[in-house]
């Protein structure tokens, strides 16, 4: 078939790049003129483990443009992968996918407009009024959440848990469900509202779960109880399962944060006081501010004391850093006066933590520390402990906010050591 697709970010290039990869004919679009013409020279904006590969193996199906043309011209399905931010109000802004929809050709051919994009619930069936109005009938509505994570994208694409398709149309659905040959998953057929929600409610649980466990972290360090023994025992209850049970300091990310808040604040808007979501956001927000208490608890202040963050990216194997923990624990720190050296091998912070120094190594960033926190889990970090590291920090405290190194270990090798809920 041939595709378009509206966005070349991390969805949007994911989805084109594995669609071309299952044969398809894809072009994909985007208003910034500079990702494209990147695109168009092989370099790829964006770090997704084997993406920049995948592009170029798949050069003869896959075309780069900003034209809205282009994109729409014979596709026979077209993709909403464009942004969807918080705004001030903690609603999704909808901007850029209402751009999409007003933008729309009237061609009169079929083609099925599937949305990718997270977004409330309602929103299709807005979308298919304002299609409806202005007399584009010929243009089907499918919902089509995507649930890839970024760092394991292009498995994700090729191995879903699930395929959800909501849809208007019964033909609809099926033409969404042809392209996906070749993917076997199990195939949720729904309304839209319902497709919608499952999105919502699939990354609300996830985010209940690590406040979850991230509270009975909290608890285990009052009581003497390990997380990590915890976490697994509870984890083997078949009932329950040992995924999002990894205690640290708090999701962040271009999704939890935004799409949990956007689904309290749709409850709201409704009437509905979205208690439990309220309860999570806010343990979120104070589990990235329990470092410094932590820093404060062995240093006596930060204020002067030079602190290493290693990793900056909301997690690893990405360079995002929407919502990244680092960004509200870096301006906490340096708002009480401390100086921040950061180290990250692939994110770029320098234009969202002004006044931090970025270093090219861990070693340069733990230079003259008083002392080091691991704030993203880079494989890189595992190898930390060793004798160089120790003698290049003024302190050698490390505070392990992933959980990521052996307490035992690295108090063998001289640190003082905390983690998060470790006994
Ligand atoms: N990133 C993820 O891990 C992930 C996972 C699942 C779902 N989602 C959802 O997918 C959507 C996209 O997320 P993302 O991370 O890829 O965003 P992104 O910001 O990386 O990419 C969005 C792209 O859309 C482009 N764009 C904006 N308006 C456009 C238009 N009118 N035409 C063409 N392109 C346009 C932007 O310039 C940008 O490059 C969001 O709704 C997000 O919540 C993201």
């Amino acid at each position: 078939m041939r595709i378009g697709i509206f966005g070349a970010g991390y969805v949007g290039l994911v989805t084109g790049t594995c669609f071309a990869d299952l044969g398809h004919d894809v072009v994909v679009r985007d208003i910034i003129p500079a990702r494209i013409a990147a695109l168009r020279a092989g370099k790829v904006p964006i770090f997704e483990p084997g993406l920049t590969e995948l592009i170029a193996a798949n050069r003869d199906r896959l075309t780069f443009t900003t034209e809205i043309a282009e994109v729409v011209a014979g596709a026979d399905v077209l993709f909403v992968c464009v942004g969807t931010p918080p705004t001030y109000s903690g609603d999704a802004d909808l901007s850029a996918v209402w751009t999409v929809v007003d933008e729309l050709p009237r061609d009169g051919r079929r083609v099925v407009l599937v949305m990718k994009s997270t977004v409330p619930v309602g929103t299709g069936a807005k979308v298919r009024s304002a299609l409806d109005e202005r007399g584009l009938t010929n243009v089907g509505y499918v919902s089509n959440p995507e649930f890839l994570a970024e760092g394991s994208a292009l498995k994700d694409f090729r191995n879903p848990d699930r395929i959800v398709i909501g849809s208007y149309e019964a033909a609809d659905a099926e033409v969404v469900e042809r392209l996906h040959a070749g993917i076997t998953a199990p195939i949720v057929r729904a309304d839209v509202a319902s497709a919608e929600m499952v999105k919502l409610a699939s990354n609300a649980a996830l985010a209940v779960r690590i406040s979850f466990i991230n509270e009975i972290a909290n608890v285990c360090e009052l009581t003497g109880a390990d997380v990590l023994t915890v976490a697994e025992g509870v984890g083997l209850d078949h009932r329950l399962g040992k995924h999002f049970l990894r205690a640290g300091i708090g999701f962040g990310g271009s999704c939890f944060p935004k799409d949990i808040s956007a689904l309290k604040q749709l409850a709201g808007n409704v009437g509905y006081h979205f208690q439990l979501l309220a309860a999570v956001i806010e343990v979120n927000e104070l589990q990235k501010r329990r470092v410094i208490g932590k820093l404060q608890k062995h240093l006596g202040t930060v204020r002067d004391r030079r602190i290493a963050l290693l990793g900056l990216a909301f997690k690893p194997n990405t360079d995002d850093m929407r919502e990244a923990p680092s960004l509200v624990l870096g301006a906490r720190l340096l708002a009480e006066g401390a100086e921040v050296r950061a180290w990250d091998p692939v994110a770029d912070a320098s234009r969202l933590l002004h006044g931090a120094v970025f270093c090219d190594s861990v070693l340069e960033a733990v230079d003259g520390a008083d002392a080091a926190v691991i704030v993203t889990e880079w494989e890189e970090l595992r190898g930390m402990l060793t004798p160089e590291l120790h003698a290049r920090m003024r302190t050698p405290l490390i505070i392990d906010g992933r959980n990521l190194l052996d307490p035992a270990a690295a108090r063998a090798a001289g640190f003082t050591y905390e983690g998060i809920g470790r006994a």
